[in-house]
């Protein structure tokens, strides 16, 4: 009875039904997995401090990162994106974040990281508030999924001090 035309549409409809149905139930999932990222960064060395003749703060740091992020990949994840970001207070702002790494990962046998590094990008504070200032280094993430929406989330590493003078 029904025309060719019908029927195409009909097994396309339900296909599309069903498609939606498992992107569905993958991203749900994805809400099942509870990820324990660890990470540890060390600061293994101050290469040198700095007010810049802008009056600016400058400082550059060598880093040790080590972090495993195996579990916040599911057969859902498409890639991780990683940065690291030093945190701390001035009397202007709550939270100051500059970030000093980041990389992207982009698969689950690629979530052991071990980098020994320089910041990647300068570490330069609005002002000079940076002398014996506490700072937390954190790393930051965003999961992005094949279907579904982006999760973020972060570690935060603290007890961070930079020294009292330039040097
Ligand atoms: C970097 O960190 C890892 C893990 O914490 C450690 O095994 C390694 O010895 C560190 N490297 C340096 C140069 O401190
Ligand atoms: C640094 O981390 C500590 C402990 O988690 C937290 O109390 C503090 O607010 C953090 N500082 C900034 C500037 O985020």
């Amino acid at each position: 009875m029904h025309s060719f035309g019908y029927r195409a549409n009909a097994v396309l409809a339900f296909s599309v039904t069903i498609l939606a149905l498992i992107c569905g139930i993958a991203s749900f999932s994805d809400n099942f997995n509870s990820p324990s990222p660890d990470a540890q960064v060390r600061v293994l060395n101050i290469n040198w401090f700095r007010k810049k003749p802008d009056g600016n703060d400058e400082v550059s740091l060598t880093l040790n990162i080590s972090a495993n992020l195996e579990s916040l990949f599911t057969w859902n994840t498409k890639q991780v994106f990683v940065f690291l970001a030093a945190e701390y207070k001035t009397p202007k702002n709550a939270l100051n974040q500059v970030s000093l790494w980041d990389g992207i990962i982009p698969s689950k046998e690629k979530a052991k990281i071990r980098i020994h590094t320089t910041n990647k990008y300068r570490f330069i504070d609005q002002g000079s508030n940076l002398r014996g200032k506490d700072f937390n280094l954190t790393l930051h993430w965003h999961v992005m999924p094949k279907t579904g929406k982006m999760l973020r989330d972060n570690l935060v590493m603290s007890g961070f001090r930079l020294p009292e003078a330039y040097r």
